[in-house]
């Protein structure tokens, strides 16, 4: 049997089988990640002989907008180079083709390589920063906790409004979703809001979004000042301001993503007020 005769759909049976993709190759989701693409969105995987999940791609609509995210793509280290990449991120455009709808991402470094030979193009460059734990109690010990915390649903009206004038499309359902999980921090306040959930290895920060870059200084450092755990972020390239603030809080680069689109003839992007995002909420989730 082909690669493309082995694509299917999972069900809620294979989180397990899902995470372990992710575990394997070192990435940051949860089962409660997979959980929002199988309930929000459609997933694609490749089994093998055993039934075991080898590869996986998702297709996340960004809510009534014409853009559908690809996420998740991902192939067991040991079963890589053999097309299965290539399988199931044919699948997801595939979907989104067929749909009609703009299909966006944001990739890694091996993710852009494949993308491009289907006529993606890189609209804006961001990075993954990190800072372990370890990290923040030797430069920080004895920093008060600033944190300004607003009642939830206050800071996320504030986080939903921005991120709808940022990317042009509203995704209020994702980031309530996002936003209610245990753990999870929304924070709002002076024109800017940013979110901080939980991850396997670390707490994400994102979408971190502000009228400026010097406008979202501030809230950035309240946030990294008031988190004791292992932290990510996806911040753009172009904000240096932002990444000597992650400098200066013991953060290190990790590694290069891409946000690229597929435009067909006739289709544009939503517009959106790009200089209102700095970091994005997650690759998976744009
Ligand atoms: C990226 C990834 C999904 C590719 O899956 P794969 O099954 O190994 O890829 P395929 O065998 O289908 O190869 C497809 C193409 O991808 C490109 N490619 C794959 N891995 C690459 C790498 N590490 N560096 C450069 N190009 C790469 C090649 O151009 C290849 O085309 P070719 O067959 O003409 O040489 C896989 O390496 C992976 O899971 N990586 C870790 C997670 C990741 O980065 N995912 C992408 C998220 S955006």
């Amino acid at each position: 049997m082909g690669i493309t005769e082995r694509l299917a759909a999972p069900s809620r049976d294979d989180l397990a089988s899902l995470q372990q993709l992710v575990v394997e190759s070192r990435w940051n989701q949860s089962p409660e990640d997979w959980d929002v693409f199988l309930r929000l969105g459609t997933v694609h995987v490749v089994r093998d002989e055993a039934g075991r999940i080898v590869a996986s791609g998702a297709v996340l609509p960004m809510g009534a907008s014409p853009v559908a995210w690809i996420s998740m793509i991902l192939v067991m280290p040991a079963r890589r180079g053999v097309g299965l990449g290539r399988a199931v991120f044919g699948a997801c455009l595939r979907q989104i083709q067929f749909e009609g709808r703009i299909p966006m991402l944001d990739a890694t470094p091996a993710g852009e390589a494949l993308y491009t030979q289907f006529g993606f193009r890189p609209q804006w460059r961001l990075a993954r920063w990190r800072r372990e734990a370890s990290e923040r109690d030797a430069r920080n010990a004895g920093l008060s906790r600033s944190l300004q915390r607003q009642p939830a649903g206050e800071a996320l009206q504030g986080l939903v409004k921005l991120d709808a004038a940022a990317l042009g499309f509203d995704r209020r359902t994702l980031l309530e979703q996002l936003a209610d999980r245990r753990g999870s921090v929304c924070v709002a306040g002076g024109e800017a809001a940013g979110l901080v959930r939980e991850g396997r290895t670390a707490r994400h920060v994102g979408p971190l979004l502000a009228r400026s870059e010097a406008a979202a200084g501030p809230l950035l450092r309240d946030i990294v000042d008031a988190e004791d755990a292992a932290l990510l972020i996806d911040l753009r390239d172009a904000r240096p301001l932002l990444r000597a603030t992650l400098e200066a809080a013991g953060f290190r680069h990790e590694r290069p993503f891409a946000r690229m689109a597929l435009l067909a003839p006739g289709q544009v992007l939503p517009a959106g007020d790009d200089a209102l995002l700095h970091a994005v909420a997650g690759p998976e989730y744009a």
